[in-house]
């Protein structure tokens, strides 16, 4: 299956305040330089947020990671859990179509959401409030047949009932998730014939189902303030701490990868002797003022300030032209005086190691060759 980005996109992202401040904590639990790794949740939080993952919401985290956008559209095309396309405004249904759940009914399933949503997957009901997919199992074998809706597992289904549970899912109610046929957890249908407890000793409702209740996330689009922020991995892990903020691009601010005086950079834009002076100089986890020094010294002497513009003489050039630039990185340089292909075209190896230090990209315009782009979108 062909995973592509959605033809129609909207014209912006932004995480709500507290899911901002939630992705930020993310980013906190990787050392400098690997905050990439939290691609994985921020890409998640992003679609609990919107229902689906959008192109504007890619480039927003890929601008929080200092990613380069395409490495950001990987994963997200590569797993299957992103939504990719818009979903149902009030819930996706994803039926588990593998072995347990297929001979137990899942056919029936599907059956009802042909019925009542739409007769292909992925696509949208007539009145845009459901979608839904057949997926591979969900790990909730010995309740089949079983489907995910939101964040929660609706377990032990019937056609009758997942059809009754859509109808009060578009009046407005959500349905109390778990096993449908009077189950607790994944006891024998009789009845319990070990472990037996006692009439009354049981909670209402299973662990998860109880939580579900409680949160009251099942269908909601998650806006970050449904649980307290608590980040355990830092010191204190406080629920009202603020997490350390992401660090956003200041022209005063000490650069990532260097280039040495004279060399090319590798992919990375990092040469071997910056990367081995900065290891000696700086052991992990240590501060080391006089390799900071020694550092700063080197990165000095390998810049040098490109061609600024106070305003762009005539019509700016549209930046976003130049593979790797998006509309926000355009802004970006746009507020550094950087307006016209020519100006980029002009950059040599000193001039982009200037750049990127300010804007710490860790290599990105050489890996992407802004500079051959512009001198193409330039003689155009
Ligand atoms: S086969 Fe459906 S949950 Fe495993």
């Amino acid at each position: 299956m062909l995973r592509r980005l959605h033809p129609e996109q909207p014209e912006s992202f932004a995480f709500t305040e507290a899911n901002q401040k939630w992705a930020e904590a993310q980013i906190t639990k990787y050392p400098e330089g690997r905050q990439a790794s939290a691609v994985i949740p921020l890409l998640w939080r992003a679609q609990e947020q919107e229902g689906w993952l959008t192109r504007p919401a890619m480039e927003h985290i890929a601008e929080m990671l200092d990613m380069a956008y395409m490495r950001v559209l990987e994963v997200a095309t590569f797993y299957f859990m992103f939504q990719l396309q818009p979903v149902g405004s009030v819930a996706h249904i994803q039926i588990c179509g593998t072995t347990s759940c297929m001979i137990c009914g899942a056919e029936d399933l599907v059956a009802t959401c042909k019925d009542k949503i739409a007769k292909r997957p992925h696509q949208l009901s007539a009145d845009g409030k459901f979608s839904w997919e057949e997926v591979e199992c969900l790990g909730a074998c010995a309740n089949a047949p079983m489907a995910q809706i939101g964040k929660d597992y609706y377990e032990d289904l019937t056609a009758e009932r997942l059809g009754e549970i859509l109808d009060r899912m578009a009046a407005g109610e959500v349905p109390v998730p778990g096993p449908q046929n009077g189950r607790f957890t994944s006891e024998p249908a009789g009845g319990l014939t070990s472990l037996e407890v006692a009439e009354g000793e049981r909670e209402a409702r299973n662990g998860s189902v109880a939580l579900a209740v409680e949160i009251g996330d099942t269908i909601k689009r998650i806006d970050g303030t449904e649980v307290p922020l608590v980040t355990p991995w830092t010191r204190g892990g406080s629920a009202t701490k603020s997490p350390p903020p992401v660090r956003r691009p200041e022209p005063e601010e000490t650069p990532g990868p260097k280039v040495a005086k004279g060399k090319a950079s590798d992919a990375t834009g990092v040469t071997k002797q910056a990367a081995e002076a900065a290891s000696q100089a700086k052991p992990e986890g240590k501060s080391n003022p006089a390799g900071q020094a020694a550092d700063d010294e080197t990165r000095a002497a390998a810049e040098r300030e490109p061609e600024r513009l106070d305003t762009p003489p005539g019509e700016a050039d549209d930046l976003t032209r130049i593979n790797g630039i998006g509309p926000k990185l355009a802004d970006l340089l746009n507020e550094m005086g950087f307006y016209h292909y020519r100006q980029i075209a002009a950059w040599g190896d000193e001039e982009i190691a200037w750049v990127d230090a300010r804007l710490k990209f860790k290599g990105r315009i050489t890996r992407d060759d802004w500079v051959e782009q512009a001198k193409a979108l330039s003689e155009t």
